[in-house]
């Protein structure tokens, strides 16, 4: 073991949370070595050349920083484990799609997969840190599986949830809102809990770290994440009114969230969320609360998904209303393919339910973005013959009856709209299901103009 380094950290899974993570752990914290390890060979690879797998602003220039002095990459998840003193897990937990449960509950399968192994390789004590979001009592499966050795190895599970977002990943991981860290109440459980908050007290202010009970960790990443899907599905759903009523969604908003009992964030109406969190992790509540037999507390959340679904329908419905009722053959040009600016990562994107939907009504659809278009490939590879791809988006424009925006990347405001509409069959529409461009311009243009809760601008 390399004593150079005061303690080794390791973690499984080089993903969206984990490879962020650790680069700001490894920046900040330059007496500990930080392995990441994947079974993901190709992932590992990348990490490693320099061509990192994921999009995130800032990420590139700290991994940069400490790559091979104390951050390194690795497929040899069992030499890993074997040296280390903590263990971050941080493997994707997706919906299960088969057997009880499915479409709702976690797909631990990856999950109880590293467990096993990390009670395979390990030879001493371990503090486990469940960095990924999981279901309340996971841990208490987590200490099932590692408590059923042989060997007299100490194992303490930690609930470390991760509340980093995609886009501002680097940023939320430098100066978050709070760091969360839920233990056992034990004095095994708090003495393991003590070695996450010191890695953490390196750069995050004492009253900033909360330390819990271990259920209430597990549970609270998931409430945040209902929360915050809460009000996007709320403020959507009454976009649906202010569209019937003339009322403007953003008036409302500003209006609603001017009182700090409330507050001005996550309220900006759209096409619908997206991510590979928030319906999952409602999903998982939902579940959850079913299995303790609380119905209407499980009916309650779902419905924050049943209106994110219904207002990307709404989105499909609108552009096909406004367009005569017939998009077929009519090239439509999606501005933005990604679930959010600032990510190249498209799952759940909103925009993969809408491109499905246009391809069933037969129109042609070209998509661009500036981080997303592979992703996107990957998505809709059953569609590929009946779509185009176009990194340009005065390219993807040409020849378009509609654009519709899905992703609010700073770039859309800022095109020259007037050489987009020049370019366009006419009449022209625009669907922007970010409310990011100045409606009132698009239409002096010439635009046929559609907003999301807002009265539309159209010219005949
Ligand atoms: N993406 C986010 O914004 C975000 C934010 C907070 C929390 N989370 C949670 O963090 C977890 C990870 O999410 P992500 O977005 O980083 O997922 P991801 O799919 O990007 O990364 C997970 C990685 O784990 C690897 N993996 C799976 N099984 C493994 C195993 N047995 N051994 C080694 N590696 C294995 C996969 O190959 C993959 O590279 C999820 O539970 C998610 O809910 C995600």
């Amino acid at each position: 073991m390399n004593r150079k380094f005061k303690k080794n950290i390791l973690c499984i899974g080089a993903g969206y949370v984990g490879g962020p993570t650790m680069a700001v752990i490894a920046a900040k914290c330059p007496e500990y070595k930080i392995t990441v390890v994947d079974i993901n060979e190709q992932k590992i690879n990348d990490w490693n050349s320099g061509n990192i797998p994921i999009f995130e602003p800032g990420l590139e220039e700290i991994v940069n920083q400490v790559k091979n002095k104390n951050l390194f990459f690795s497929t040899n998840i069992e030499k890993g484990i074997e040296q280390a003193d903590i263990i971050f897990v941080s493997v994707n937990t997706p919906t299960k799609t088969f057997g009880e449960g499915a479409g709702k509950t976690a797909d631990l399968q990856y999950w109880e997969k590293t467990a096993r192994s990390i009670l395979q390789a390990s030879r001493n004590d371990k503090v486990v840190v469940e960095k990924s979001t999981l279901p309340v009592k996971t841990a208490e499966a987590m200490e099932r599986i590692l408590n059923s050795g042989d060997d007299n190895i100490n194992f303490q599970v930690v609930s470390n949830p991760e509340f980093l977002a995609e886009g501002t990943a680097i940023q939320d991981l430098l100066n978050p809102d709070r760091v969360l860290i839920g233990s056992r109440e034990t004095p095994e459980g708090i003495k393991a809990r003590k070695q996450i908050v010191e890695i953490y007290r390196h750069w995050i202010p004492v009253h900033k770290i909360i330390t819990s009970n271990i259920w209430s960790s597990e549970l609270s990443k998931l409430v945040s994440n209902a929360f915050l899907a809460q009000r996007i599905s709320s403020i959507n759903s009454i976009s649906a009114l202010c569209e019937k009523t003339g009322a403007d969604v953003e008036e409302v908003a500003y209006s609603v969230g001017s009182d700090s009992r409330i507050g001005d964030k996550f309220l900006s109406a759209s096409v619908g969320f997206g991510g590979s969190c928030f319906k999952k992790d409602i999903l998982n509540l939902v579940y959850i609360c079913e299995s303790y037999g609380l119905y209407e507390v499980a009916e309650y959340w779902e419905n924050v998904v049943k209106i994110n679904e219904f207002q990307e329908q709404r989105f499909v419905r609108n552009i096909s209303k406004a367009m005569f009722n017939t998009i077929a053959n009519k090239k439509i040009t999606l501005f933005g393919f990604a679930f959010k600016a600032n990510t190249g990562d498209t799952r759940e994107s909103a925009a993969i339910y809408v491109t499905r939907e246009l391809l069933a009504e037969h129109a042609l659809v070209t998509i661009t973005d500036p981080q997303a278009l592979d992703n996107a490939k990957i998505d809709l590879k059953d569609h590929i013959q009946q779509l185009s791809f176009e990194s340009d988006p005065y390219q993807a424009a040409v020849g378009a009856h509609a654009i519709a925006v899905l992703t609010e990347w700073d770039v859309y405001p800022k095109l020259d709209y007037q050489r987009i509409f020049d370019s366009m069959e006419k009449p022209a529409f625009i669907f922007d299901g970010r409310n990011i461009l100045d409606h009132r311009k698009l239409f002096e243009i010439g635009f046929n103009v559609y907003p999301v809760g807002k009265p539309h601008l159209n010219h005949f």
